[in-house]
């Protein structure tokens, strides 16, 4: 297989055999020339859609000007950006860090909250994902991405079951640093948690001083039908993370903290070379812009339900279909078998619809946040003609 063209790419994926090319808005293109109504969004990432003309521009003008020059020096964009961030994000954020990705985001915000507590315990939940690296995948509850690693992965995270506030009140205490928590979990198969879960955890990590950490970086950014998830549920968390949407597909994290938190960092404690590049801030900036314009948080919101109650015309007809569930945009549907799901990704690709499998047996829908009434009229025509032709 050594004259094949992936012969040099790591085997860390199992790929779909779909090379897209191009895409605008909804739609991709493959190097076939097929079309395909995309509901996977870069997995939760392109939330304005394929190639959006303001964000394209953003980074094809500062392109030209000024890419990077690295933390040495006072970055307007970067200050811009945490500017427009602090107008969207809970009133308890005040001071942000920024990196490339959601498991830096997550590394910095446990380091701040171990430097902020002193503390070196922190309680996650089983379901999470928080990324691949060491500490972030030793706080990401699937097996299968944690185990082989166990050996080097620092012994600190305590798992307790999500939405189970009993659970957290009996593993809390004065070494805890932090709680880490995604306020809807995505990876874990589109969980959403009761209505006490989110505030419950506040109050417990209030009262044992430890840090509440919410990690939105596949809920951030209007996914869920508010800027953030944790909005829903009125919480304003210690940390909070962000990722995926927050350059519309061009790769940026942040850590966002409370000022006193934030504070705990002295120059040296942490650092990111890339983070916060002029490029990558320009980016980011005109996504806010466009997300505001458009109103996209308050659209997911309203097509998010219109999709679900799609979804549960589906449940009530196909027996193979068992639970539909998510807020806004970030949208579950749970098969009673992994094949199911397997076949039902498959035949709509070739459908021309892209779809993505999760936690074994749930399709977890995230399009971007400008999908219309007919896309999802569309998918579910189709998803319908593969569920009668499925046993
Ligand atoms: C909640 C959450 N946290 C962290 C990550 C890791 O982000 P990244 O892949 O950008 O490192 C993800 C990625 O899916 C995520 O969903």
């Amino acid at each position: 297989m050594k004259n094949s063209s992936d012969y040099h790419i790591a085997p860390t994926y199992s790929r779909q055999p779909l090379t897209p090319v191009r895409g605008k808005g909804m739609y991709l293109w493959d190097s076939q020339g097929r079309r395909y109504t995309d509901f996977v969004g870069g997995v939760a990432v392109c939330s304005l859609g394929h190639s959006h003309p303001t964000l394209t521009k953003a980074i094809c003008t500062q392109a030209k000007k000024l890419m990077h020059v690295s933390n040495l020096y006072r970055i307007k964009p970067q200050e811009e950006l945490a500017t427009l961030l602090a107008r969207v994000t809970p009133k308890s954020i005040g001071k942000f860090f920024f990196c490339n990705s959601g498991a830096e985001a997550v590394e910095g915000a446990f380091k701040l909250a171990v430097k902020h507590t002193k503390r070196s315990r922190i309680i996650a939940m089983k379901g999470s994902f928080h990324g691949r690296t060491i500490a972030t995948v030793g706080a990401t509850w699937n097996p299968p991405y944690r185990k082989p690693f166990e050996m080097v992965i620092p012994q600190i995270f305590d798992f307790v079951p999500f939405d189970d506030l009993s659970a957290v009140e009996r593993v809390i205490g004065d070494r805890t640093a932090a709680v880490v928590v995604e306020p809807v979990q995505g990876e874990g198969g589109v969980n959403v948690p009761s209505e006490d879960f989110l505030p419950g955890l506040k109050k417990l990590c209030d009262e044992y001083g430890a840090i509440l950490i919410c990690d939105e970086v596949q809920t951030g950014i209007g996914r869920t039908g508010k800027w953030f998830a944790c909005q829903h549920w009125g919480v304003n968390p210690d940390e909070l993370t962000m990722a995926k949407a927050l350059g519309g597909g061009f790769p940026i994290g942040c850590l966002g903290a409370r000022n006193e938190v934030m504070r705990s960092f002295s120059p040296g404690d942490h650092a990111s070379t890339f983070g916060g590049n002029p490029l990558a801030c320009e980016a980011a900036k005109a996504v806010i812009r466009v997300m505001k314009k458009e109103n996209l948080p308050r659209r997911a919101a309203k097509l998010g339900r219109y999709f679900k109650r799609r979804l549960v015309e589906l449940a009530e007809k196909h027996p193979q279909v068992e639970d539909v569930r998510g807020l806004g945009l970030l949208v579950g549907m749970e098969l009673s078998e992994r094949r199911f799901a397997e076949i039902l990704v498959e035949m709509s690709r070739k459908e021309g619809y892209l779809i993505n499998r999760t936690a074994e047996k749930v399709l977890r829908f995230t399009p971007p946040l400008i999908v219309e009434k007919k896309d999802i009229d569309g998918l579910v025509e189709v998803m319908d003609k593969i569920l009668i032709g499925i046993t």
